[in-house]
């Protein structure tokens, strides 16, 4: 007979062992999956906002258009406004984010009477050209960003992400 026998004792405890792995593991499983359950989430077709504004509609004109999309933070899922300052530049459209990037305050198409063709920015008197290239000894230090912009199949405009400003 062997020396290596398993004691009752040793059976016991590598049983309990086992069976308190095995429903550690089943309870902890769910609380792991629940806590990176947003990273394991799918996205859906990209990172674009269908808008009411017809294509054909936009002007040479800067236009404010306001667009809202679902903000999903972890668990928790807002209605979100932004808005854009949108215009037609030669074939493109143009989007500009409305951030001021001096200290964020919201800029508007000529919102200075003495500055009619310019983004205007009421905190601090910042002012940007009609493509977001801020006027030298205004207070900005940068461009105004762009969004991503695409037509969609019945010809609405789509606003994606707020890129750096490329047309300065
Ligand atoms: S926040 Fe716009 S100029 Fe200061």
């Amino acid at each position: 007979m062997s020396n290596n026998k398993v004691t009752r004792r040793q059976f016991l405890s590598y049983t309990l062992t086992g069976v308190g792995g095995f429903m550690a593991a089943g309870m902890l499983m769910p609380m792991v999956r629940f806590a990176i359950d947003p990273v394991l989430q799918k996205k859906d077709g990209g990172d674009f906002v269908t808008t009411d504004v017809a294509v054909a509609d936009i002007t040479e004109e800067p236009t404010r258009v306001d667009f809202t999309f679902e903000q999903v933070d972890a668990w928790y899922t807002s209605e979100v406004t932004n808005t854009a300052w949108v215009y037609k530049s030669g074939d493109s459209i143009v989007a500009l984010s409305p951030i001021c990037k001096h200290l964020g305050c919201t800029v508007n198409w000529a919102g200075d009477a003495e500055y009619p063709d310019q983004f205007f920015c009421p905190c601090h008197e910042g002012r940007y050209e009609k493509n977001g290239k801020n006027v030298p000894g205004t207070p900005p230090l940068g461009p105004l960003d762009v969004f991503e912009v695409r037509e969609s199949a019945d010809g609405l405009l789509e606003i994606g992400m707020a890129v750096p400003n490329n047309l300065v």
